[in-house]
């Protein structure tokens, strides 16, 4: 595989997918704790509670990241565990704990990437409007100083917001992800508050000292399912909804057309903020949607379809590498000022678990993870800037809406003894890595 020697492999999670201990050493609630207990909100009723025991276990999973032989490691820092009711007094605990875990990476040479909001907004900030209240992105910053102030001095990477456009359109505009409302375009001034968010972090941050900041947008090509004028008017809104309206803010300050005008707020001001210069652009990547025009009587302008005519993953997500290829060259052409690109989470969920002898043979995720990195060699060959490869995820967890009933990891977790087995994509993984080392 013709990557450069010094592209960046590292492994990708998120502290309420794997930390469990939701409950100790003083962490306050978050929205997914309240979430989950909600009946009916997880298909197998389960909650990030115990999770992969992570907040217990750090030491052995830094050695499984050390024998994986990945330069870098994404993880995220639950809000709620540094400050219990999103402001205010500070848990030394809770910065305790990721402390140790920097500590332990920097001891076995993994340089840290930190995202400080991963979905587990603490309940107190939701009970006054969490991200549809402005005060949310002002509490971010001060949060967002408090980590740095702490853990900086060993964080490589600083990732502010995970997934903007999924904690409004999923957790506020359809209430599939906590806090699970359904509001609709009633939605969108949190899509304005959580980039807010994003450019106060990134002021704090830089206040602080930080030298590599980026991004983990989720983006995906957006296909019309038929080829008519209505579904493509429709991808091309989905496509300014999903796609533009996070990247836009950030890389050309400004939202695009027919936007800016329901956004709250200083908005133009703002804009500055949100657009202040990024050290790397990170981009989540799945797959292509499918849209389609909206039936009759619909209350958006569109309806998801299916991509038909590609291998899916056990969650039944289209398996489309050069959709890879092709979204890097999209970014590159559409943002001119475009930093670098790290691809800050990619993978798959095969349920694949342990035959007789114990070993995980999940050849699936094997192809699917050498047609991405390939996707992503194409991309540079063909003038894309990236520079590293996170894969999502280091082990199976907690997966949000579906509990625990899509395994992502490169390591799978027996969720009733908690013993972590390597499968045979993290070997691949471990050898692909050495072997573009060495060149
Ligand atoms: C994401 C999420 C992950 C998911 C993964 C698979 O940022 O979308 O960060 O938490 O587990 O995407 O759905």
């Amino acid at each position: 595989m013709s990557l450069p020697r010094d592209f960046v492999f590292g492994t990708s999670t998120a502290a309420y997918q794997i930390e469990g201990a939701a409950t100790e050493d003083g962490k306050g609630p978050s929205i997914w704790d309240t979430f989950t207990a909600e009946p009916g909100r997880i298909v197998d009723g389960s909650c990030g509670a115990v999770a992969c025991d992570h907040y217990h276990r750090v030491t052995e999973d830094v050695a499984l990241m050390k024998r994986l032989g990945a330069d870098g490691y994404r993880f995220s820092i639950s809000w709620p565990r540094i400050q219990p009711t999103g402001s205010g007094a500070v848990n030394a605990a809770g910065l305790d704990f990721y402390d140790r875990l920097v500590d332990e990476l920097a001891a076995q040479g993994i340089a840290p990437m930190a995202t400080l909001y991963h979905w587990d907004l603490p309940q107190a900030l939701e009970d006054e409007g969490g991200w549809l209240n402005r005060a949310t992105a002002e509490r971010f910053a001060e949060y967002a100083a408090v980590v740095a102030d702490r853990i900086g001095d060993r964080v490589a990477h600083w990732v502010p917001v995970n997934e903007p456009n999924v904690v409004s359109l999923l957790g506020y505009g359809m209430g599939m992800f906590a806090p699970g409302k359904a509001l609709l375009f009633d939605a969108l001034p949190t899509v304005h508050h959580a980039l807010l968010g994003h450019g106060l972090a990134v002021q704090a941050l830089r206040a602080a000292g930080a030298t590599s900041i980026g991004t983990a947008n989720n983006h995906a090509p957006i296909r019309p399912v038929n080829d008519t004028d209505a579904d493509r008017e429709a991808a091309a809104f989905f496509d300014a909804l999903w796609n533009g309206l996070f990247a836009d803010p950030i890389l050309l300050g400004r939202y695009p057309e027919g936007f800016g005008e329901a956004m709250p707020g200083p908005v133009v001001d703002d804009l500055a903020l949100i657009s202040a210069p990024l050290d790397f652009y990170g981009v989540n990547y799945y797959n292509p949607m499918g849209v389609a025009a909206a039936p009759e009587g619909s209350e958006v302008p569109f309806e998801y379809g299916e991509l038909t005519g590609y291998p899916t993953t056990d969650f039944g997500w289209p398996v489309v590498p050069e959709g890879l290829t092709e979204l890097l060259l999209h970014l590159r052409s559409s943002y001119p000022d475009m930093p670098p690109v790290t691809i800050t989470e990619s993978g798959c969920s095969y349920g694949t678990g342990p035959d007789e002898n114990g070993v995980v043979d999940d050849q699936a995720r094997i192809d699917y993870l050498d047609a991405h990195l390939r996707a992503v060699a194409d991309a540079i060959a063909q003038g894309a800037d990236v520079r590293g490869y996170y894969c999502w995820s280091l082990m199976d967890n907690f997966e949000w809406a579906e509990g625990y009933t899509q395994r992502f990891g490169l390591v799978h977790v027996d969720y009733t003894t908690l013993k972590r087995t390597p499968k045979r994509s993290f070997d691949w993984y471990a050898d692909l890595i050495r072997s573009v080392r060495a060149g």
